[in-house]
């Protein structure tokens, strides 16, 4: 009886066990509690992975960038990026409006228009985060995006594999995920 039972609680803990591992790869989580506040200043763009038709044509040719993030008077956030091009550093302003839990924000992109969504999937504040990014890029063109953030601009080992294996789980094949080389070119001035 005792051992029926064990095989049977077992039974139960892997199926209890089993169900949230496979949602968890479905959709797309969010970092608990999250803290806009620690979020603020500024991060590296360290990795990047996309299905866009832009991302294919570009990775080869992109660097990191800089984010600094500041919060704007409607509780989102204004994302000043600067990143070189064509051995020009260029800025350009993200406003990211709160949509719904913490870590949840909206943008309208200036190109075509459409409202993507982005969340924080985890961040530590110190020293990482993940952000996913879902919309459309014009018609018939949806996309999604998982971007690293780093505190600095020589991420560890831990943390580009935890990016890797986050963008696998995002469906992420390998060759769609880069890790952006480091310049010095933008960086100077920006706090
Ligand atoms: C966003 O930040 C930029 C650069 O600091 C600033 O020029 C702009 O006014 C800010 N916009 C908002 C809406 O906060
Ligand atoms: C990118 O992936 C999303 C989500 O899986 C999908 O809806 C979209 O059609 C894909 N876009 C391209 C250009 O492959």
């Amino acid at each position: 009886m005792a051992a029926l039972r064990a095989l049977w609680v077992g039974l139960v803990l892997l199926g209890v066990l089993g169900v949230p591992q496979t949602r968890a790869e479905a959709q797309v989580s969010l970092q608990p509690n999250f803290q806009q506040d620690k979020f603020l200043g500024r991060w590296f763009t360290a990795g990047l992975a996309s299905n866009s038709s832009w991302f294919r044509e570009k990775k080869a040719a992109l660097s990191m960038c800089t984010s600094l993030v500041a919060p704007t008077a409607d509780g989102g956030l204004n994302l000043t990026v600067t990143f070189l091009r064509k051995d020009q550093c260029e800025t350009r302003t993200l406003l990211l409006w709160p949509s719904g839990l913490p870590g949840c924000y909206s943008y309208t992109s200036q190109h075509w228009g459409s409202v993507n969504d982005v969340r924080v999937v985890e961040t530590d504040y110190g020293e990482y985060a993940l952000l996913h990014t879902a919309g459309t890029k014009g018609p018939g063109q949806d996309f999604h995006m998982a971007t690293l953030y780093s505190r600095t601009q020589t991420p560890r080992a831990e943390v580009k594999d935890k990016f890797t294996a986050f963008a696998k789980a995002q469906g992420f094949p390998d060759d769609t995920i880069v890790f952006l080389p480091q310049t010095d070119k933008c960086v100077e001035g920006h706090q």
